[in-house]
């Protein structure tokens, strides 16, 4: 059985998914703090069996224990922590509890339970400000430019050192490229909870109407049209990484690196672009001055992935966004008739009208 921390997240509902359709018994550990326990509906619909759920937090070493007595875990995939950059910076002692305490506790109950095999969803913030591109797992660790970022490299050095003292640890640091995307289906995606701080989230709550403008954060970078350019990679392929990494991982010994990325960097616009493009909705932007901490530019060599996992993003930008904006507009329909939504186009609305039929 294999335990996934966040697993009714963003990112850890869909490894629950691939995982339970691996056939892998699974149980989710979640404080619910940033999802809901809709996610386990979904789940269970779309993957045909259920995930166990323990509701419970990563620090509470008392709970661990209990977890892993109740449960014959043999590897835990720790997705759970706290991610609003912006918020990292405000409430510093909080990112830094969830994400390096929490990590820290975890290992230790682990330890206790002779559970050794471990994936980390950690983040190509730990490269910082990387002067070389695409970024390779060799380019050093940067300054991460927020609390959030120090707390993914500090539960990283956590776990790195962790390894090197005892051989029975088997760890992978898989650093995630910009996930966005949500299952094909549009059954299962992002819902966030309070105003986005990422790209493609804020672009589509514009393209259904709930916000006025995409606010584009710098348009004077040295980059193909000035604006900022990310490896964005569809939730589904990265899912699979952790299916392929877990597989590595098992029965192994120290510390592996993989990033998980496409290889290609897009620019805001050509996101926005794209998405007008692919699914006939327009968004209305505004330049703004560049967003503080941010960089110009990040994208991954994810070769080693592909050579040691035998992983390789599969879907394009074009799959996320379409993927994306099924899902958008399930989660708008359930909330006003999406007829109504100012933004969506006929083209838009047949489209959407189609696939809630099917569904
Ligand atoms: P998410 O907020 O959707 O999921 C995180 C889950 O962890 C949530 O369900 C939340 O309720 C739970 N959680 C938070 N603190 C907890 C605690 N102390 N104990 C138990 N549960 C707790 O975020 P996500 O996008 O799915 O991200 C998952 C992981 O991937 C995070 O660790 C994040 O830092 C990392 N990551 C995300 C991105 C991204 O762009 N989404 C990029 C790089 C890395
Ligand atoms: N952007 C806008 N408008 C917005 C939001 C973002 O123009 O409303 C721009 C940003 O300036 C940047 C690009 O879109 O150029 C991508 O920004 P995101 O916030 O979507 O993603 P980041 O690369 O800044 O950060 C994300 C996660 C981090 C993670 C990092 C690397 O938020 O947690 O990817 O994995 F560390």
């Amino acid at each position: 059985m294999i335990l996934v921390t966040g697993g009714t997240g963003y990112i850890g509902a869909q490894v629950v998914l691939q995982l339970l359709g691996h056939g892998q018994t699974v149980v989710i550990l979640d404080n619910l703090c940033n999802s809901s326990r809709t996610s386990l509906e979904r789940i269970a619909r779309l993957g045909g069996r259920r995930a166990r759920f323990v509701l419970g937090d990563v620090r509470n070493r008392a709970q661990l224990d209990a977890l892993f007595a109740d449960f014959p875990i043999t590897a835990v995939i720790h997705c759970a922590g706290l991610k609003a950059v912006g918020e990292s910076v405000r409430e510093p002692l909080r990112y830094y509890d969830s994400n390096v305490g929490g990590s820290i506790t975890l290992c230790q109950a682990m330890a206790a339970a002779g559970v050794f095999t471990l994936i980390f969803s950690s983040s190509a913030t730990v490269y910082g400000d990387s002067p070389r591109m695409p970024i390779d797992e060799r380019c050093a660790t940067g300054l991460p430019t927020n609390p959030y970022g120090f707390s993914k490299l500090m539960a990283e050095n956590v776990m790195t050192s962790l390894a090197a003292s005892d051989a029975r640890w088997s760890v992978g640091l898989l650093r995630y490229f910009n996930p966005i995307g949500a299952h094909d289906s549009g059954e299962l995606g992002e819902a966030p909870a309070q105003i986005p701080n990422n790209l493609l989230p804020y672009l589509l709550q514009v393209a259904s109407g709930q916000r006025d403008v995409l606010h584009v954060y710098g348009n004077d970078y040295a980059t193909v049209d000035g604006t900022g350019v990310r490896d964005y990679v569809h939730v589904m392929d990265l899912a699979e990484g952790h299916w392929l990494a877990l597989q590595a991982l098992m029965g192994g010994s120290g510390v592996q690196v993989w990033n998980l990325g496409t290889g290609q960097g897009y620019s805001v616009l050509q996101v926005v672009d794209a998405f007008t493009r692919t699914c006939g909705v327009s968004v209305p932007l505004v330049f703004e001055p560049r967003r503080a901490g941010d960089v110009a530019q990040c994208w991954a060599d994810p070769d080693k992935a592909r050579r040691e996992l035998g992983w390789q993003a599969r879907r394009t930008l074009d799959d996320m966004l379409r993927d994306a904006w099924r899902w958008e507009c399930r989660l708008a329909a359930q909330h006003r008739p999406i007829l109504y939504t100012p933004r969506i186009t006929p083209v838009a609305v047949a489209q959407a009208a189609s696939e809630l039929a099917a569904v």
